[in-house]
């Protein structure tokens, strides 16, 4: 089977990547020295199994010619490119973050440039493929699972970065969605594990917007969402950085918000005193209401409408009826 020859492949590949970033001096004056320098502890770089491609155009790919791939299986994992009919390295001179299944095969990669991205993106992924679906990957999940069941709680952070920080504070209940806007299959997903879900992402107006936009679906998948937001500039892994894990946990247990509330309380604001702009926050905050549909879940939205009236200073009554509107 293609996916049984891909996992192959990623696998040698992984293998490879972290060969050269511990034992190559190339690695470990380019790569280690920068992961290091950023404050990465060996144990999380162990544990994510972190690599290095070395800035040769060939380094890789001579390597895996002492194998049977394929060219064609080769170029379906990304790993490397046609250049005039000639394979070439992908990855040349970035750090590589294995992405792993949830039995912890290696289903594709990450890689990001070493210090700042000028020309070139800032990370390459995977292209889609029989293994790599980019919109039902919860990057760490396999090293999340047991953390989530014990704590009945899923945080999900924005990048590789974020996750592979927070590990290293102590907080293992984490995933990443990759920086793209939440789909229903990556929610399904945490809704096998746990039905509650924070999102910690940065303060910004782009982290906010990215947030605010899985609420409706997370809603209908009946997930309890809260929401943190990480001041200024910084993201988890900067964050926890700065501040430290202890620090970091009490950040979140204090700034924890629910996520209905946050949402009116961001439109109420950008309404102002509006009248036409308030009316569209009481219709928009009803359908959102709306979604909480589950019939377990009919006392949670009896009290977000008992809450949410009063916030809007609008009838209680009246309010239920649009919800139901809705529905
Ligand atoms: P660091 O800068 O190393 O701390 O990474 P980060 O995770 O903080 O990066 P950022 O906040 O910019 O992006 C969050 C996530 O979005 C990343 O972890 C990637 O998964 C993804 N991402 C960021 N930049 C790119 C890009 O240029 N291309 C692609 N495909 N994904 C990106
Ligand atoms: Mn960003
Ligand atoms: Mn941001
Ligand atoms: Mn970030
Ligand atoms: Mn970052």
């Amino acid at each position: 089977l293609v996916a049984d020859s891909l996992f192959v492949i990623n696998n040698f590949a992984r293998n490879y990547f972290t060969d050269q970033l511990w034992n190559s001096e190339e690695g470990q004056n380019i790569a280690l020295s920068y992961l290091e320098e950023r404050g990465f502890a060996k144990e999380v770089m162990e544990k994510f199994q972190l690599g290095y491609s070395p800035q040769s155009r060939t380094a890789f790919i001579t390597q895996a010619r002492t194998q049977q791939f394929t060219p064609e299986l080769l170029l379906k994992t990304g790993l490397v490119v046609n250049r005039n009919d000639e394979l070439l390295d992908n990855y040349r001179g970035r750090i590589i973050f294995p992405i792993h299944n949830n039995t912890g095969k290696i289903i594709g990669f990450g890689a990001r440039v070493i210090g700042k991205a000028e020309k070139a993106p800032k990370y390459i992924n995977t292209p889609e493929n029989e293994l790599y679906v980019k919109s039902k990957i919860l990057y760490g999940s396999y090293f999340a699972r047991q953390s989530i069941d014990k704590n009945d709680e899923c945080l999900l952070v924005e990048g590789y970065t974020d996750v592979i920080s927070l590990h290293q504070a102590g907080i293992e209940n984490v995933v990443a969605s990759g920086g793209t806007s939440l789909t229903i299959d990556q929610l399904r997903l945490i809704k096998k594990y746990t039905n509650n879900l924070t999102i910690i992402y940065d303060g910004d107006a782009a982290g906010i917007k990215a947030a605010l936009r899985g609420l409706d679906m997370a809603l209908e998948e009946g997930l309890d969402v809260k929401l943190v937001l990480i001041p200024d500039k910084e993201d988890p892994d900067s964050y926890v950085r700065k501040v430290g894990a202890a620090e970091f946990r009490e950040f979140v247990k204090a700034y924890k918000k629910d996520f209905i509330l946050f949402q009116l309380e961001v439109m109420l604001k950008d309404a102002g005193n509006d009248v036409s702009k308030r009316s569209a926050v009481v219709n928009h905050v009803a359908e959102t209401l709306s979604k909480i549909n589950k019939a377990e879940d009919f006392t949670k939205q009896q009290e977000y409408i008992r809450q949410c009236s009063g916030i809007l200073r609008v009838d209680e009554t009246g309010f239920t009826t649009l919800v139901n509107k809705y529905k």
